[in-house]
């Protein structure tokens, strides 16, 4: 959550840096900012909004300079006001922050108590550390005030009297080093920078001083690293919108190919192992993925194995050990929970496996083993590709390599152009709706959970997902004459079951609309039917997913929503 970007070059550099805002954007958009080095010392200009109302604000400003920082804020502390947006100044210190700095009330009565304070942000009090700490050394200072500091934080620093450095300190949050022909950036994300060289991630309790030439990494003490840079991707996935409206669709449109990738790129390994029990731990759409994951565990390899969402299962003193897999999914591999559950997992002493799509991150470095999903970078708030890839990586490990699972690809790029128009079309009478049911059974349920979420995420309508038999203890009290339902139907051994549950609603005014295969098709009652390819009940989410997908992104359209930044959303989600 939040964005910076920090970027010292040969010559001026506010246009890349509001380029690499832009890609940052998916962090957080609640307000944004810039600090620019000029001859006239370090001006800074902030807005309420989006890039596009900061752009508004420095156009015929003609701020510029060689060395700049930016940000885009998510807000956690202080309300989305243009003082509490970044960069934020005190005395000769200019700071953009990614994080909470946990014990920021602590400090502030401890050392300013007297002080006025310009914002309501914990980001202030690291600025006024610094600047309190300063005594000609700013690498000093950063030492000080991060062994101070408790949480997370990714700074991005300016001092008034080093026109020549960009600094940046990291704690818990991700901060990257990428070296470029242009100059060298610092950024939550390496790909806000274009073309990279080179890049390095800045570790826990440690800071970096970076030039136009080149950059050091100091330990907490001072002392110079030798650091190896990570492995720059090759030939990533397009990260622009492809010609389409937005980056979901795009994303949409690359998932056979982030499938395809993933399953060449998985290892032939036993990741599996003797584990007596297995449990998938992840939040919001990785936990969905998650639910299948454990279905097929169950259902195919007979292991138990159970979903628990992250943020539950940190506070829930799990009884795990040694013979328990413990999997955690997350596309970032920085999600706050996830990473706690992880750590949790790892003290009581379970083996921990996970299913990450950002190679270094948190998540991926701390745990035993790890298996990366090659989506490519995802910017759409929400996920897509990414889940998709997820869900692939449980079919190779709960099912093995398959022929049926090779052809995947080619079924998912099938669902995807055989219900475009039918989606787009349906979303018009969708979008008209107060309330929305996805109801199935097993793994039917399963994906229903992860079409809900899109659903409301992007279209801010309400939508509910219910295990088909379920709804009639409560929820369908609910269901007007008019309001979609919208059953998943894959497996022929439950099918009857789940059209039962369709046809109570339907008798009660309810829009039905069914998602099934080919196969099964015939002679489903519903008003309206989505066919999807024959892949077997096993592989079913991934294709049963994507009218729910195309269907949630055409109703936001049709609804005017902001799909790519849903309100109150941000991508990675690094706090509790
Ligand atoms: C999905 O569309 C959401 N944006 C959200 O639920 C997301 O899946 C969740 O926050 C987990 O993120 P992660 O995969 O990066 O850990």
């Amino acid at each position: 959550m939040c964005g910076i970007i920090g970027k010292i070059g040969k010559v001026n550099c506010m246009k890349d840096v509001l380029e690499g805002l832009k890609k940052l954007e998916y962090r957080g958009y609640d307000s944004a900012g810039v600090a620019v080095f000029t001859d006239e010392g370090v001006k800074r200009v902030r807005a309420v909004g989006n890039i596009s109302a900061l752009e508004e604000k420095l156009a015929g400003t003609n701020l510029d300079g060689r060395l700049a920082v930016g940000h885009s804020r998510w807000a956690t502390n202080g309300n989305v006001t243009e003082k509490n947006a970044h960069p934020h100044r005190a005395g000769r210190f200019t700071v953009v922050h990614n994080g909470i700095i946990e014990n920021a009330a602590a400090l502030k009565t401890a050392y300013f108590e007297n002080d006025a304070f310009e914002s309501d942000t914990d980001t202030e009090v690291a600025a006024k550390l610094l600047d309190k700490f300063y005594d000609g050394d700013a690498g000093r200072a950063i030492r000080q005030a991060q062994r101070l500091m408790t949480g997370s934080w990714a700074l991005g620093i300016l001092c008034d009297d080093c026109p020549g450095t960009l600094f940046a300190a990291a704690n818990g949050s991700p901060l990257l080093i990428v070296k470029t022909e242009s100059g060298n950036y610092i950024a939550s994300d390496a790909g806000a920078a274009p073309d990279p060289i080179e890049v390095t991630k800045v570790e826990n309790c440690e800071y970096a001083a970076v030039t136009a030439d080149g950059y050091t990494v100091y330990n907490e003490n001072g002392d110079a690293l030798q650091k190896a840079p990570l492995a720059v991707a090759a030939g990533a996935l397009s990260l622009d919108k492809g010609g389409y409206d937005h980056y979901m669709m795009s994303e949409i449109m690359q998932q056979p190919e982030a499938v395809r990738r993933t399953l060449e790129a998985l290892p032939d390994s036993d990741f599996i192992g003797d584990a007596k029990e297995i449990r998938l731990i992840a939040c919001g759409s990785a936990y969905h993925a998650g639910l299948v994951g454990a279905r097929l565990f169950e259902a195919v390899r007979r292991i138990p194995a159970r979903a628990e969402i992250a943020s539950e299962f940190r506070y829930a003193d799990p009884i795990i050990g040694r013979e328990t897999l413990c999997i955690f999914i997350s596309q970032s591999g920085e999600t706050a929970d996830t990473l706690a559950a992880l750590r949790l997992a790892k003290e009581k002493g379970a083996p921990t496996l996970s299913i990450v799509n950002v190679p270094g991150s948190a998540i991926a470095t701390e745990s035993d083993r790890v298996i990366l999903t090659q989506a490519g970078r995802e910017i759409a708030v929400a996920t897509t590709k990414a889940y998709s890839a997820q869900l692939a990586v449980f079919y190779a490990l709960a099912l093995g390599r398959s022929e049926a699972l090779s052809r995947l690809p080619e079924a998912i790029y099938t669902a995807i152009a055989e219900n475009d128009g039918k989606c787009r079309r349906l979303a018009e009478r969708i979008a008209g709706c107060r309330n929305i049911f996805f109801i199935g059974r097993q793994l039917d349920n399963a994906v229903s959970q992860e079409g809900s979420l899109k659903m409301k995420e992007i279209s801010y309508l309400n939508s509910q997902a219910y295990a088909a038999g379920e709804l009639k203890h409560g929820t369908i009290s609910l269901v007007e004459p008019g309001s979609p339902v919208i059953a998943t139907v894959t497996d022929p051994a439950i099918l009857s079951k789940t059209m039962s549950n369709l046809h109570e609603v339907k008798a009660r005014g309810a829009f039905t609309i069914v998602i099934t295969t080919r196969a099964l098709a015939p002679g489903l009652e519903a008003d309206v039917t989505l066919t999807v390819p024959d892949v077997g009940p096993m592989l079913a989410p991934s294709v049963a997913v994507i009218p729910m997908q195309l269907m949630s992104y055409y109703t936001a359209k049709a609804l005017g929503c902001e799909i790519d930044k849903p309100r109150n959303l941000a991508k990675s989600v690094t706090v509790e």
